[in-house]
């Protein structure tokens, strides 16, 4: 398969602080690669660093070159859209004005996308013209992903989508995760605290502790490891 991201010694923190100690990871194309951690590990600090959004040394390869040293802003052009943690809309926006503002960095015409996201949406559709933060949690997290995929991505970068949501509604998110990944081969790098359900989309496994992958494997793997199922799975 061929590969989409590779990450080499990436090193990252705050001020004088760093957060990540050297992280090597991989995506290749048509994955979802999930990467498990607790609270406070460092998933955000990794997102952030692959798409550009603080400072980070070491090698970020996306499609074979080397994006460490581009802004945020010329990440998404290359084609990394960022859902960040806590859903990133506009929540005094319409649905329609938040999905419009997730094309900003396209030139083409884009209203076909919008349709094409109300099919896969619906219920996107069916609230356009009400404000974001009138959503329900889920609802705010489909619209976080729909306007991110507007940039017509080709890794789709997802930090704790679940977070906040009912189990049966991040099992709905997912789901669509995976359709998407299945139908359209739309790469997926997930961090998640909440293994349970990851774990069931995840074609391939890291475990980030402290700031430091200090495991990888298949899903199975995590979901038999004794450990694993203490720290993540609650059972
Ligand atoms: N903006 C920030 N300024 C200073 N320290 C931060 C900031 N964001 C996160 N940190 C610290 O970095 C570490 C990793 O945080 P984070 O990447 O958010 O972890 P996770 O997403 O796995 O919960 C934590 O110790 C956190 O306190
Ligand atoms: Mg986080």
């Amino acid at each position: 398969m061929s590969e989409i991201l590779r990450t080499h010694d990436l090193r990252a923190g705050y001020g004088l602080i760093e957060v990540l100690h050297g992280v090597n990871i991989n995506v290749d194309a048509g994955e979802i690669v999930v990467v498990l951690g607790a609270n406070g590990a460092g998933k955000t600090t990794m997102m952030r660093a692959i798409s550009g959004m603080i400072p980070r040394t070491g090698v970020v390869d996306f499609l074979a070159d080397d994006i460490a040293h581009l802004s945020a802003h010329k990440v998404t052009a290359r084609g990394i859209a960022h859902v960040p943690q806590g859903r990133g809309t506009f929540p005094e926006l319409t649905v329609e004005e938040n999905l419009r503002i997730g094309a900003h960095s396209r030139r083409d015409s884009f209203a076909a996308d919008i349709d094409y996201w109300y099919g896969v949406f619906p219920r996107l559709q069916e609230r356009r013209l009400q404000r974001a933060g009138s959503l329900s949690g889920g609802e705010q997290q489909m619209l976080a992903i729909a306007r991110a995929l507007m940039s017509r991505p080709k890794l789709l970068l997802c930090d704790e989508p679940s977070l906040g949501l009912a189990p049966l509604v991040t099992r709905e998110l997912f789901e669509v995760l995976q359709r998407l990944n299945s139908e359209t081969g739309l790469s997926v790098l997930l961090v998640e605290q909440n293994a349970n359900l990851a774990l069931e989309i995840a074609s391939r496994v890291y475990l980030l502790e402290t700031g430091e992958i200090v495991s990888s494997g298949t899903p199975d793997e995590y979901m038999n490891n004794d450990a694993v199922r203490k720290s993540y799975l609650g059972h």
